[in-house]
C-alpha cells in the first residue's frame, strides 16, 4: 500500500437489507469499528436508507456511497434517481459494477456518461472494471481492462482522475452473496498484473500523476481471512466486499487487517 493514497474498504450491500436492517447494521458496525484515520470505511446501502444513514453515521468513520445513479441530473426519467440529487448524501458513487453491466446491460457509453455525471456532481466514482470467465479463458483480461478503462474516463479531466477510485472486479471471482469463504479468486500476480495495467492505462491517457494519485481496489469475494493478504499487494490501495459486507463480524475484520497493515507500515 502507498502511504499517499488513504486505504479504503467499501461494503456493497447490493439489493440486501431494508432501511431498519442497515441502520441495524451501521449500529453494530459502529460499536465494533473504531476510528481510524489512515482507513477510510465507506457503505454503499439501498438508495432508499441513504436519506437516514446520511444522518445516523458518525462521518468520522464511515462515508456513504451510491450503488448506481442516472446520469441526466433532471428530467422526464420516471423512476430515476440522479447523481445530482445525492449530491449532499454520499461521497462515493459505485459506477460500471459487472451487475449493472451484465443484468441491466450498462455499455460502455452509459458507464462513461455515470462517470461525468459524477464527477460534475461532487461525487467520486468508484469504477469497477474486470474481465468474465469466457474473456480470460480467451486471453482477454488486459484488453477487457483496457477498454472499461478508457472508454469510461473519457469525458473527464486529468484533475479529476486523480482523486477517483478503480476496483478491479474478475466477474467470475465475484460471490453469490453466501459462498464468499469458497470461491475462485484470483492469484496475487493476476490482481498485481491488473493493478499495473490499471495504472498503465490511466498513465496513458492522463499522466503519471494521475495514475499515482488514483485508489486501485480488489473485490471478488474477500473475507475477514484473505484481507490481510490482499493487501499486501504491491499498489493495492483497498478492497470492495460484497457478501462478506453483510456480516458485521466478517467486515469488521476486514477493516481490522486494513488498520493492522497501515500499523505496521507507520
Ligand atoms: P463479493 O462481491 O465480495 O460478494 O464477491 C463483490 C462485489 O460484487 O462488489
Amino acid at each position: 500500500m502507498n502511504t499517499q493514497r488513504k486505504t479504503m474498504i467499501v461494503g456493497n450491500w447490493k439489493e440486501h437489507l431494508n432501511v431498519s436492517q442497515s441502520s441495524l447494521l451501521i449500529h453494530r458496525l459502529h460499536e465494533r469499528i473504531k476510528t481510524h484515520r489512515s482507513v477510510e470505511v465507506v457503505l454503499a446501502p439501498t438508495m432508499l436508507a441513504l436519506q437516514p444513514l446520511s444522518v445516523q453515521i458518525d462521518r468520522r468513520k464511515f462515508r456513504l456511497a451510491a450503488q448506481n445513479a442516472y446520469h441526466i441530473d433532471e428530467g422526464a426519467f420516471t423512476g430515476e434517481v440522479s447523481f445530482s440529487m445525492l449530491q449532499d448524501l454520499v461521497h462515493y458513487g459505485i459506477i460500471g459494477h459487472s451487475d449493472r453491466r451484465n443484468k441491466f446491460n450498462e455499455n460502455l457509453d452509459e458507464v462513461c456518461s455515470k462517470v461525468a455525471a459524477a464527477v460534475r456532481n461532487n461525487i467520486m466514482p468508484i469504477l469497477c472494471v474486470g474481465e468474465s470467465q469466457t474473456e480470460k479463458l480467451a486471453g482477454e483480461t488486459n484488453r477487457v481492462i483496457h477498454d472499461q478503462v478508457v472508454t469510461a474516463l473519457a469525458n473527464v479531466t486529468a484533475k479529476e482522475v486523480q482523486s477517483m477510485v478503480i476496483a478491479y472486479e474478475p466477474v467470475w471471482a465475484l460471490s453469490s452473496g453466501t459462498d464468499f469463504m469458497h470461491h475462485a479468486t484470483p492469484k496475487p500476480d493476476e490482481i498485481l498484473s491488473a493493478i499495473n495495467i490499471i495504472r498503465h492505462n490511466v498513465k496513458e491517457l492522463y499522466g503519471v500523476s494521475a495514475a499515482s494519485s488514483i485508489r486501485v481496489l480488489y473485490g471478488g469475494s474477500v473475507n475477514a481471512s484473505s484481507a490481510y493478504d490482499l493487501l499486501n499487494i504491491k499498489g493495492l490501495d483497498g478492497l470492495l466486499v460484497g457478501g462478506a459486507s453483510l456480516n458485521y463480524h466478517e467486515f469488521s475484520g476486514i477493516v481490522d487487517a486494513a488498520f493492522r497493515k497501515q500499523q505496521e507500515e507507520a
